[in-house]
């Protein structure tokens, strides 16, 4: 195998601006330049992520580089998230990408962003000895803007065995956490509190969608109408049983996702599973996979909590594969906002 290439991964598909170093597929260098300016509107804000974008980007990959202590004439390919994601916030890191490789002469490289939470799985830090999952494998990809459970025959050879239908895993911890008041990204702050309440406090409606596939929008809309019928009971509701609420709905979220995605393990015959994305944070679905797969006699792979949500280290690292394969992107490529969902 070739050695000595130095691969640049660029992700901006969201409100996360970040640049990592690979050498040899082994990770130099992170560095992610958040952006609380959509805190205060309770959710993202395209048109300001875009401008975040533009003011971090040169900084977030100056720092990298140093961090890696590679220069810039040292990069053998720059990588980049084409899609999906918001079409403004793509632009920068994708007209980013194209400048530095036409700037340095070297090839350019564009990245599907879900194949990047899949590659998080198999990064690697020097020194590190890391648990990875074997081919073939079943992933369960929870993210602010996808829930799916895939088949992944390898990085580059991956099957769609269900999805939601409407909205995605994280999006139903982002609107509830809005319903409730605590701010954007909801997720986190609902992990927090969920930890001292009680799961079984309230019990909220579960999806009847057939196969592997999941809807959350009604249990979305179920606990916007709960929370307003016990506002008018109480007008102090959710200050007096917020721990408690939070566990149930995250409970409810967890056991819907656990639930088809052993049950798809199983229809798959698939014993060797792994979990992906943003919403691969929480604590509570981290946990219970670990549990449920014990019980059951699965595999199951949790991907370093710094590497699942958004980061350019699994941009790189798909890079770094795709560089092994010679498939390169032109100069005249565009930042895809929907970007085929099909991997
Ligand atoms: O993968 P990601 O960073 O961005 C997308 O590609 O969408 O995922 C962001 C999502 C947000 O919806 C956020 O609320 C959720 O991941 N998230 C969590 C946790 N940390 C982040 N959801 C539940 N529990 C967490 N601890
Ligand atoms: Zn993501």
């Amino acid at each position: 195998m070739k050695d000595n290439i130095v691969i640049l991964g660029i992700e901006s598909s969201c409100d996360d601006t970040s640049a990592a170093v690979i050498r040899d597929g082994i990770l130099l260098s992170q560095v992610t330049a958040g952006q609380d300016v959509h805190r205060k509107y309770g959710g993202v804000v395209p048109e300001l992520a875009s401008r975040a974008h533009q003011a971090n980007i040169i900084p977030v990959v100056d720092t990298a580089l140093k961090e890696a202590g590679i220069t810039s004439e040292e990069v053998s390919a720059v990588a980049f998230t084409r899609g999906p994601g918001l079409l403004g916030s793509l632009l920068v890191g994708t007209f980013f990408a194209k400048g530095f490789a036409l700037a340095n002469n070297i090839p350019l490289i564009d990245v599907n962003h879900l194949r990047g939470h899949i590659a998080a799985l198999f990064l690697q830090e020097k020194g590190q000895k890391r648990d990875m999952p074997n081919y073939p494998f079943l992933c369960l990809l929870v993210s602010g803007g996808h829930t799916q459970i895939i088949l992944v025959r390898n990085l580059f050879d991956t099957k769609i065995i269900g999805e939601t239908i409407d909205d995605a895993a994280g999006e139903a911890f982002d609107k509830c956490s809005k319903v409730l008041g605590l701010g954007y990204p909801g997720g986190p702050l609902i992990d927090k509190y969920a930890k001292k309440g009680n799961p079984k406090a309230f019990k909220f409606t579960r999806p009847a969608i057939p196969e592997f596939n999941f809807s959350f929008s009604g249990l979305k809309t179920a606990f916007m109408y709960f929370i307003r019928d016990e506002i008018k009971k109480d007008k102090d509701f959710i200050a007096n049983n917020l721990h408690d609420i939070c566990a149930s709905l995250q409970f409810t979220i967890v056991d819907i996702l656990i639930n088809k995605f052993f049950a798809a393990a199983k229809s798959e015959n698939i014993f060797e599973l792994a979990v992906a994305g943003g919403v691969s944070a929480n604590s509570e679905l981290r946990e219970k996979l670990v549990e449920r797969g014990k019980e059951q006699g699965f595999r199951v792979h949790i991907p370093p909590f710094k590497y699942t949500t958004d980061n350019a280290a699994m941009i790189a690292q798909v890079g770094y594969h795709k560089y092994l394969c010679g498939e390169f992107a032109a100069q005249n490529i565009t930042a895809e906002a929907r970007l085929k969902r099909k991997l």
